[in-house]
């Protein structure tokens, strides 16, 4: 391949004039939206910053489509090979999954070319091996959008807080259950309702299966534990639900003990114990995290030198995210390295399973919330609150384990007097 070696001090962006020449992967809705931000914002950045960010190749599945944003003189192949026969100063990754994904970023950071990357669920599978790459030939790999999309989060960690230790992350890292939870809490409506309001807003993709199974935002929380704490959490090392069987129903009964079911994102580092999860947890309403709604995302740090630090956005969208993508581009032209500097010491990461408050929700036939009160005490349940509403049963508990939560499902499954029982776990703090 052509491409020249660069390395990491001096990429060659910086000695030349103005002039970047980037090579796209995709040009679907981060690549248009990349394509958009330059033709609106080129000319302030070249005023700003001295730099022209110029699309020279585009690679797409199939180059004949019509699309609303594309590069006013680059190529749009649908040919891996002659697109790599390009000269880039960065490329920047915007295809999505593992492959050909992971093959041409492998090649092309093997080749000392910077890569910018959008990518979540490449990351999450091969960062740490990709990074290797890049810093074997002196290039860098960069991947703020792959977070929370617009949220300049990894910037953060990689210029800030050098001096805190980030002890436990709260967030919500997908838009899109996000949009979608809101909407059966607040409109009533189903899943399928909401998802076909989200995908026509453009807050859902075509098939939003990793979306709504937390899939995704595990692999962003892999990210960011890998950044937080220096190693990377396994994507089966984080205890993942998904919001997909949240209804209404439930959210009201959450509701009338004071909780919001949200689709929350946790990971906590305490003496070496990594615990994590992603799941439809009921948040306190008196908790920030209860108020963000919609697609927006949220991060919340908390820290030992200067408490919770809170960061809310958008978690998704062409411009949100092509937003994060060019902060990384103005870093790789000026000369910077990759964003993965861990805001505190190294150390090696145990996963432990997390253990919370849940909250049970239990739908009953009238008469059996006494019954089924002494079952759950009788099998050592903890009981917290306990409340009765019409045909339901709503407690909470003290913590414990999702394993030892599920078994009460095998418990109360044969009693014909409870209809159907679901369990959320409980965020503590504010
Ligand atoms: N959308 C967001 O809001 C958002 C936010 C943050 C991060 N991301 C991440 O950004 C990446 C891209 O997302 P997106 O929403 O832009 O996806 P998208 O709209 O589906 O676009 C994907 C693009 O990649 C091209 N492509 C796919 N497979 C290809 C292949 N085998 N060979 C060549 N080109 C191929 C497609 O070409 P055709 O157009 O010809 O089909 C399309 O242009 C993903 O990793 C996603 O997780 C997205």
């Amino acid at each position: 391949m052509p491409t020249e070696t660069r390395t990491r001090r001096a990429p060659r962006a910086t000695r030349r004039a103005g002039r970047i020449r980037i090579g796209l992967l995709g040009l679907g809705t981060v690549g248009q939206g990349l394509c958009r931000l330059l033709a609106e914002r080129g000319a302030r950045i070249e005023a700003d910053h001295g730099l022209r960010f110029e699309v020279t190749s585009v690679l797409v599945r199939d180059a004949g489509r019509e699309r609303a944003f594309a590069p006013p003189r680059g190529r749009v192949t649908a040919d891996p090979a002659e697109f790599l026969r390009g000269g880039y100063d960065c490329v920047v990754e915007a295809i999505g999954g593992t492959e050909p994904a992971h093959s041409l970023v492998s090649r092309l950071l093997r080749a000392g070319v910077p890569v910018v990357t959008a990518n979540k669920a490449l990351l999450a599978e091969h960062g740490p091996a990709l990074r290797a790459i890049a810093a074997g030939s002196g290039t860098c790999l960069r991947a703020e959008a792959a977070v929370a999309a617009g949220i300049p989060l990894l910037s953060l960690l990689e210029h800030s807080l050098k001096a805190a230790t980030v002890r436990r992350v709260t967030a919500i890292l997908n838009g899109t259950s996000n949009f979608v939870l809101t909407r059966i809490a607040r409109e009533g409506e189903r899943l399928g309702e909401a998802v076909a309001i989200a995908r026509r807003l453009g807050f859902a993709e075509a098939d939003p299966t990793l979306d709504l199974s937390g899939v995704d935002a595990a692999q962003k929380l892999s990210i960011l534990v890998e950044r937080l704490w220096g190693t990377a959490l396994p994507l089966e090392a984080i205890d993942v639900l998904g919001v997909g069987e949240v209804t209404s129903r439930e959210c009201e009964l959450a509701a009338a003990l004071g909780y919001a079911l949200k689709p929350v994102a946790f990971a906590e580092l305490e003496q070496g114990e990594a615990r994590a999860f992603v799941a439809p947890a009921a948040v306190p309403v008196s908790h920030r995290l209860a108020g963000v709604e919609e697609e927006l995302n949220y991060v919340q740090l908390d820290t030992d030198t200067l408490g919770p630090l809170t960061l809310v956005g958008k978690g998704a969208g062409g411009l949100p995210t092509a937003s994060s993508i060019l902060d990384d581009l103005l870093a790789v032209a000026r000369g910077g390295g990759p964003d993965d500097v861990p805001s505190s010491p190294r150390a090696p990461l145990r996963p432990a399973p997390c253990r919370t408050p849940w909250l049970l929700l239990l739908t009953l036939a009238a008469d059996a919330a006494d019954t089924v009160l002494e079952l759950l005490r009788g099998a050592g349940v903890r009981l917290r609150e306990v409340r009765q509403a019409t045909q339901a049963l709503v407690a909470t508990t003290a913590p414990e384990t999702r394993e030892r939560i599920e078994s009460l499902g095998a418990l109360l499954g044969p009693l014909r007097a409870v209809a159907g029982a679901r369990f959320f776990r409980i965020l503590k703090g504010e």
